[in-house]
């Protein structure tokens, strides 16, 4: 082959490379390993939907349900090709993770419902038990810990209690902030849940905090001295005594 041939074929070669390259690099990045989860939210509301649009921004693969969810087609067309609309039941069986979203007296239904398609699987769930809202049974869910009460109503599934205290507007306005990040809370029974939840703390543009397993997801509870409020890991860990 010709000087004139190799030089042009090669500048392309390289033109490609590095184009490659940069789309690596401008990739969201989703998990360490570089694939990205199929995640799917039941209870697409005002925690859910922000959730929905930071891990869509994030590459994840998404099913965000509703038990109307022709009510979501125009949040899935904003979000992008990787996101799509379902029932819970098509949400919870698309997802590798699963986050139930959803007012805390839904709870024993929607674990009821869904047990078969969650069991095994990671679940990050963040209710609140407010007894105006949810009735008798946020008292008992009080009283025993919402991580404890939560993991009763979702047997078999492997729960985190995840952004639980952190109010839906500073979700969306704190999410991927300069300097130190607010922190967001983690309780659960499973090592990798863990891990898998702290991944998404993160790729929501948060820092994740372990505070330790579900018993422990009071010290986070409603009424707790952390709860509603943005800290960063440094203060959270501060005022709940892990450090
Ligand atoms: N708002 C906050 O700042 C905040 C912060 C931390 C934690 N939380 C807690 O997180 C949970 C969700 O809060 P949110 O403010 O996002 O609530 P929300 O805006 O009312 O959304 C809840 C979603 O749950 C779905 N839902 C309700 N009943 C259901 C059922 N029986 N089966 C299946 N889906 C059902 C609804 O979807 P469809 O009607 O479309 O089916 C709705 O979109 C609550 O327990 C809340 O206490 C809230």
């Amino acid at each position: 082959m010709s000087r004139h041939h190799v030089e042009p074929t090669r500048r392309l070669l390289w033109r490609a490379a590095l184009a490659l390259s940069l789309c690596i690099t401008l990739l969201p990045s989703a998990r360490a390993d570089g694939t990205h989860l199929r995640i799917g939210i039941v209870g697409t509301g005002r925690i859910g939907g922000a959730l929905a649009e930071l891990w869509a921004g994030a590459g994840h693969q998404l099913v965000i349900s509703s038990r109307h969810p022709e009510r979501l087609e125009a949040l899935a067309n904003r979000l992008g090709a990787q996101v799509r609309t379902g029932t819970p039941v098509q949400a919870a069986a698309f997802g590798e993770v699963v986050l139930v979203s959803v007012p805390y007296g839904a709870l024993p239904q929607v674990g009821r419902d869904l047990a078969h398609l969650i069991t095994g699987k990671v679940v990050l769930e963040t209710g609140n038990p407010f007894p105006g809202r949810d009735g008798d049974m946020a008292h008992l869910a009080r009283a025993k810990g919402a991580g404890l009460a939560s993991a009763a109503y979702l047997p078999g599934a492997r729960l985190v209690r995840a952004f639980t205290s952190i109010p839906h507007q500073r979700l969306r306005s704190e999410a991927h902030r300069a300097g130190e990040r607010v922190a967001v809370a983690l309780a659960g029974d499973d090592r990798d849940a863990l891990a898998t939840a702290r991944r998404l703390v993160e790729d929501a543009g948060f820092d994740a905090v372990i505070v330790g397993p579900l018993a422990d997801a009071r010290k986070f509870d409603v009424g707790s001295e952390v709860f509603g409020r943005a800290m960063t890991a440094a203060e959270l860990r501060r005022t709940l005594g892990l450090d």
